[in-house]
């Protein structure tokens, strides 16, 4: 089959100061084109987020510069580019992603797009570049991750990192529940964790973090990216202080989106030493989606892991009760996360891939 050459546009996305803004247009276009390519990838619309609701990320950060690039064919917008550079410390890294619509796929508009990712990281001195996609499931060969847990199709997308030098890393797995089903189960569990967590009282707040709760919430938060299991990916890492918090917190209540955070808190020290955060757009009928969980080392064994998620759940459903489920992501070999939300009734509904490619120096 001979396929037209296509004229490619790459252009450097302005980011409007506000969504209302008179050069808002090309913004609010690029989120159209990003949720229309998730609800292709994945068949549903949980991963769509409105326009106004997305700027906030992209606004100015002293921890990580974020680039975008808006993708054009033939004079339409059919995707997007991003590299995200941290800033902390002296970073290698480099995250970023390319999404096409599907219409699009298999023309060289991807490896057009690829070789301006790794300009850009190179440019800004970064050799360690990484990328997650979702692989959703089909038939034939598959991909296995080194980690020994999890594989995924050899489909278009692991086609395309192969090609360009990248390896698989791990797998994570997105999980779904069901916010209109039994919650027995939820109360079940959260009066055996209650139970097993004698010491430790469920305090919860919604963003803002009270300043009673900055010192630990920043500890903790500083804990997610040297604790959760990262394969041979590489994340440097992150100080979290007051100011960080405060920063964290505004990308959550400039965007109109409400987090909930449950945490377990130390009655005798009043350290807090496990947490778990729900976030939902202005529309209530959307997913919910559940963003960082974590247990404190030196507090693990208590089950306060079950505690702080299912007494988030149960706040949530009176909070949301409109929203048809939560979905979350773990590393498929983070078998102390998953037994908490298997048995929380969190079922497996797309597996994602982690890419990572060293470039030389
Ligand atoms: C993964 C993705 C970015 C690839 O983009 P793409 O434009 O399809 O990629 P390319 O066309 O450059 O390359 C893909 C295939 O097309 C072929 N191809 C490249 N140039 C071509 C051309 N001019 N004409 C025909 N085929 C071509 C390539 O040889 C490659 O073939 P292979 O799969 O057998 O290796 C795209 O499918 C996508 O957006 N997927 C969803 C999001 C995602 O998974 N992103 C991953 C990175 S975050």
């Amino acid at each position: 089959m001979i396929t037209a050459p296509v004229r490619i546009e790459l252009r450097p996305l302005a980011i409007p100061a506000s969504i209302d803004s008179p050069d808002a247009a090309d913004f609010i276009e690029m989120v159209r084109v990003r949720n229309r390519i998730y609800a292709e990838i994945s068949g549903h619309d949980d991963h769509r987020i409105a326009a106004d609701e997305l700027l906030p990320i992209y606004q100015p950060d002293e921890l990580e510069r974020r680039l975008v690039w808006t993708v054009s064919v033939d004079g339409e917008m059919v995707g997007r580019v991003g590299v995200d550079l941290p800033l902390e410390g002296d970073s290698k890294v480099a995250f970023w992603l390319i999404e096409l619509v599907r219409d699009v796929w298999g023309r060289g508009v991807g490896s057009t797009a690829y070789e301006l990712v790794e300009r850009t990281a190179r440019e800004n001195g970064r050799t360690v570049l990484q990328s997650w996609a979702e692989h959703p499931d089909a038939p034939g060969p598959r991909l296995a991750a080194p980690t020994g847990f999890g594989t995924i199709p050899d489909d278009h997308a692991a086609r395309f990192y192969v090609r360009h030098g990248y390896t698989l890393e791990q797998i994570e797995r997105n999980s779904a529940f069901d916010l209109r089903g039994p919650f027995e189960e939820v109360k079940r569990l959260l009066s055996g964790a209650t139970a097993a967590s004698e010491g430790y009282r469920v305090v919860q707040w919604f963003a803002p973090t009270p300043a009673e709760f900055f010192a630990g919430y920043a500890w903790m938060k500083s804990r997610m990216v040297t604790d959760a299991p990262a394969a041979s990916l590489e994340f440097d890492e992150e100080t979290w202080d007051a100011a960080r918090v405060a920063r964290h917190d505004a990308m959550y209540t400039d965007a109109g989106r409400p987090l909930l955070v449950t945490a377990a808190q130390h009655i005798a020290t009043g350290e807090l030493c496990a947490f778990n955060e729900l976030v939902i757009g202005k529309d209530r009928t959307e997913a919910t989606h559940q963003e960082d969980t974590l247990v404190l080392k030196d507090h693990r064994g208590h089950k306060l892991g079950t505690l702080v998620k299912c007494a988030g759940l149960l706040t949530w459903r009176d909070f949301a009760p409109e929203s048809p489920r939560v979905i979350t992501y773990n590393a498929e070999e983070n078998r102390p996360m998953l037994d908490i939300n298997e048995a929380i009734g969190f079922v497996p509904i797309a597996y994602e891939g982690a890419w990572k490619k060293v470039l030389d120096d």
